[in-house]
């Protein structure tokens, strides 16, 4: 499978004709456990936490996606965070990046550091920094590029390079790009992780999360932590999020050329102050962006002067929905502050770069004149 080009994969990897009865999608099989064939026999699986036929094909789909040895799907993507920084110890340091997404932070302040594990936040866009917050004892540099949502890139390969001087590994949250977008593991990264709430799933009407792990050894430990822990992707998520992969090369298309069809108007609009899209010349890091992603998405922010001005660009979108998330196939409007970063403190806002007049976007796959339309007549109430 692995030789076939991208959108073929994403046809067929993990979902070929049930050899049963021949049907083409892939059956959901809603059980929660499984008949012996005699003691300590079975046909393959035997309770769902520990295996599903549906989540065993989601989960082959995911790796060959990602290019990837194995694939392990959560019930959220937060699980999926929680089950990667299951396997740090007491004693051990990890570094992350400094504005990823505010619900990591809270995971790592208010659980993962109460077990003795040692968390950085370093600018990860700065190697130098990365250079400089490594120990001994780090065992994980988990970054998220574009950030969320500043649109900061992280350089992988350079990234890997120092992690794996001091034998850490590096996780990649990839959410923001789908694995349409980017790969990580072909930079050099261990783990890649996924909220496939978002573009993988794609229609936002379930929750997700995904690892994919490089090694037997990644296989071992993340199937031991859906096994032991227990936060594994349900049946019916894992058949959504089958039928959202198959259309996912589609979309992304989509997305992307309305993104920089929005991104280019946003950028002459006078009631915009920043704009932070990667796929934008004037983005300070558009040139790594070309490098390291196959396209530029359709996650996007921008500022107006304040929290009164952001409120009223919210009130005044039709097509748009007030809503944070993202990835789905319907363009969507947030208040970082108050939405995606409001479970950290002010400080670490600021901290973050993220104003009360800071607006996210996520760009649909609607008419791009439609969604102009819909921002130029918001931005005049301004
Ligand atoms: C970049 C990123 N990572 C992780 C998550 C968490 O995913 P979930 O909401 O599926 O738990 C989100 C959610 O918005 C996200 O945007």
């Amino acid at each position: 499978m692995s030789d076939y080009k991208y959108a073929t994969l994403a046809v067929h990897a993990g979902q070929h004709p049930d050899p049963q009865t021949g049907a083409v999608t892939v059956p959901l099989y809603l059980t929660s456990t499984f008949e012996l064939t005699g003691i300590g026999t079975d046909r393959g699986w035997d309770y769902t936490r520990a295996g599903n036929p549906t989540r065993d094909r989601l989960e082959t789909a995911l790796a060959a996606l990602e290019g990837g040895y194995s694939g392990h799907a959560f019930t959220t993507g937060m699980a999926s965070l929680s089950a990667l920084f299951a396997s740090l110890r007491a004693g051990d340091h990890l570094v992350c990046s400094k504005d990823v997404y505010a619900g990591t932070v809270r995971l790592l302040d208010r659980f993962v550091s109460g077990y003795g594990i040692g968390v950085d936040y370093v600018d990860t866009s700065d190697l130098k920094a990365v250079e400089a917050a490594m120990r001994p004892n780090t065992k994980l540099v988990h970054i998220e590029t574009p950030s969320n949502p500043l649109m900061v890139l992280t350089d992988i390969a350079a990234v890997c390079r120092i992690a794996h001087a001091v034998g850490a590994e590096v996780s990649v949250d990839n959410t923001f790009m789908s694995p349409a977008l980017q790969s990580p593991l072909e930079l050099g990264a261990d783990i890649v992780m996924h909220s496939t709430t978002k573009y993988l799933n794609g229609h936002s009407d379930g929750l997700g999360g995904a690892l994919i792990g490089s090694t037997e050894e990644h296989k071992e430990r993340f199937s031991m932590v859906q096994k032991a822990a227990g936060g594994v992707m349900s049946p019916f998520e894992c058949f959504l999020v089958l039928r959202g992969i198959k259309t996912m090369p589609l979309r992304i298309k989509q997305h992307e050329e309305n993104g920089m069809a929005v991104a280019k108007f946003l950028e002459s609009h006078p009631k915009v102050t920043k704009l932070y899209y990667p796929g934008l010349e004037s983005h300070p890091q558009y040139d790594l962006a070309k490098r390291q992603q196959k396209g530029f998405g359709s996650m996007l922010s921008f500022e107006v002067p304040d929290r009164e001005a952001a409120g009223r660009f919210l009130a005044a979108i039709k097509i748009f929905t007030n809503a944070e998330s993202l990835g789905g196939v319907e363009s969507l409007a947030s208040h970082s502050a108050t939405t995606t970063h409001a479970s950290v403190t002010e400080e670490q806002r600021a901290m973050m770069g993220i104003t009360q007049g800071r607006i996210r976007l996520s760009i649909g796959i609607e008419d791009k004149e439609d969604l102009i339309a819909d921002l130029d007549q918001a931005l005049a109430t301004v």
